[in-house]
């Protein structure tokens, strides 16, 4: 039985896909809510749970809401890969504000940032989480920013964060590369209940994928520290998704997979070897 923590937790994101998974979950452990999404939250809202609508561009608001609470699970923003001036204001600014109310709450930021800024790692490596950024877009890049927005809180002020590097959470894995990929949304709400209720995080990453034979791109990250392992797996649907592949070269080598090929503009693909230097 997982404690109940002593204070509410703030939900950012809460009406979207994992915002509403994880107030199901959260709310059947009995855990208080402070939830918010620019969006109107579409379900029953769980016990004790309070809602309330506003934009992450709006730091006074974002400070206000976080008031007496413990811990930040932070998955609102832009959540795709968009231009930069839409990706600007909820992914950058949006951050700083989530921050800046961890520093002032002294409370702990579970930050949902994702493979996307790694996603220029070949799918043939096995990648440590200290390896070196390779973003796929602006979307992958506002990842990175919000990790070493964590680095920055806790060297400076002690803020404690753990940021999930997300694979690719959905109701089922449908194509190959989620083979690797896949992360079920019961693996990820043990995950986020492991983040929340662990005795003391740092500043730390976890690789957000379940139990899936071919996840091999991800290793060594906070997972042991935390208490959590995976138990669900894409293994079942291999021979289903085996074959279930693009046919773009530039989406089936890298990790971050479509992204990657999102205004894609180089006319060939780098020489083997070329960004070794780069590499963690
Ligand atoms: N689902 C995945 O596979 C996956 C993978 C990697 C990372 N992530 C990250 O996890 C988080 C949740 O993902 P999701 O699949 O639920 O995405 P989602 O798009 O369904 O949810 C994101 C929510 O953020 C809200 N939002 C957008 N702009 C906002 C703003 N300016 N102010 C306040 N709220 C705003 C949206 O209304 C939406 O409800 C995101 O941060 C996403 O980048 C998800």
């Amino acid at each position: 039985m997982t404690a109940v923590p002593t204070k509410p937790v703030f939900l950012t994101g809460a009406s979207g896909a994992l915002g509403r998974v994880l107030a199901k979950w959260l709310g059947g452990l009995g855990w208080t809510l402070v939830m918010t999404d620019i969006a109107a939250f579409p379900d029953p809202l769980p016990p004790g749970a309070s809602f309330t609508k506003a934009d992450l561009n709006d730091g006074p608001t974002i400070l206000r809401l976080a008031e007496g609470c413990g811990a930040i699970v932070h998955l609102g923003g832009v959540s795709v890969e968009r231009p930069f001036e839409e990706v600007l204001g909820p992914n950058i600014r949006g951050l700083f504000h989530i921050y800046e109310a961890a520093r002032r709450e002294k409370a702990r930021v579970i930050f949902a940032s994702s493979n996307h800024s790694v996603g220029f790692h070949e799918r043939t490596e096995s990648l440590p989480a200290d390896t070196q950024f390779l973003p796929d877009g602006f979307y992958g890049l506002s990842k990175a920013y919000g990790e070493l927005m964590g680095r920055l809180y806790w060297f400076k002020h002690g803020v404690e964060n753990v940021n999930l590097r997300i694979g690719s959470a959905c109701p089922e894995p449908v194509n190959n590369r989620m083979l690797a990929s896949y992360l079920s949304y019961a693996d990820f709400s043990r995950l986020v209940v492991a983040c929340v209720t662990a005795g003391q995080t740092g500043s730390c990453v976890v690789w957000g994928a379940s139990k899936n034979s071919r996840m091999t791109w991800w290793r060594d990250d906070a997972r042991a520290e935390l208490g959590w392992e995976p138990t669900d797996s894409a293994d079942p649907y291999a021979g289903q998704l085996a074959g279930k592949v693009s046919g773009d070269p530039v989406e089936e080598r890298y990790m971050g997979g479509a992204f990657c090929s999102i205004g894609y503009s180089r006319s060939a693909f780098a020489p083997a070897g070329l960004f070794d230097s780069a590499k963690g």
